[in-house]
């Protein structure tokens, strides 16, 4: 495991989706592959960017323009972007990111209804040409994924919202995975924990032969 490009993997889902357990396992199957790896999130993963997350997730009394929260998002991760993704990936190491701009079309597109002409923009902007090389998507409908969720603590900013909110989340994750089936893999996240974790580990299995041929 030398000569090949660094891989950029992100994992996205709504809420409740189990992100947390497998991304854990990830990180071990990586291990267990011998791949040198940094794994982050969004919004957050350095200093700065971790401060703009707690602006974005705490509830307060002030109403969040939707622009405000768009480019909040996108200042997280041009932070991000310049001080651990590109670095790690430069220096050869694989990068796995908990939720990365599909988050954005899904939750600040679908969710809150804005144009995703302007996400565009903005990812093009931030980004250049950097995108994902694998998206894991963890799916579930939503009323089981909240089910889940619920009884996790106070709710933050986005848990707050409604149903609605997150049926048009789940939409719009789906819809780009459909367009984009060879960077998407979804993942069925109502089976039980051992199969979804067999899924994660063919999916893969698959994308590191694929590399590799
Ligand atoms: P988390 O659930 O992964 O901890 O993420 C915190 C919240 O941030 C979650 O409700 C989804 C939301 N979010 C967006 O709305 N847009 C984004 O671009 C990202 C990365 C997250």
């Amino acid at each position: 495991m030398t000569s090949q490009k660094a891989q950029f993997i992100t994992i996205e889902g709504g809420e409740g989706v189990g992100k947390t357990t497998n991304v854990a396992f990830i990180r071990q199957w990586l291990e267990q592959h011998g791949i040198s790896y940094v794994a982050s999130r969004e919004p957050g993963g350095t200093p700065l960017a971790e401060e703009i997350r707690t602006l974005l997730v705490s509830t307060r009394d002030e109403s969040v323009d939707e622009n405000t929260e768009l480019l909040l998002m996108f200042a997280a991760r041009a932070q991000h972007l310049a001080q651990v993704i590109k670095p790690a990936l430069a220096e050869g190491k694989w990068v796995l990111c908990d939720r990365f701009t599909d988050a954005t079309f899904a939750y600040q597109g679908g969710g809150r209804g804005m144009a995703l002409e302007k996400i565009a923009q903005l990812e093009n902007l931030v980004q250049g040409e950097l995108r994902p090389d694998l998206t894991l998507l963890l799916d579930i409908p939503v009323d089981q994924g909240m089910a889940r969720a619920n009884g996790r603590g106070a709710p933050d900013r986005f848990e707050l919202e409604k149903l609605s909110f997150f049926n048009a989340v789940r939409d719009c994750y789906l819809a780009r995975a459909a367009a984009d089936p060879a960077r998407f893999r979804i993942i069925d996240a109502s089976q039980p924990l051992e199969q979804v974790q067999q899924d994660l580990a063919r999916v893969l299995q698959q994308f590191f032969d694929c590399i590799h041929e």
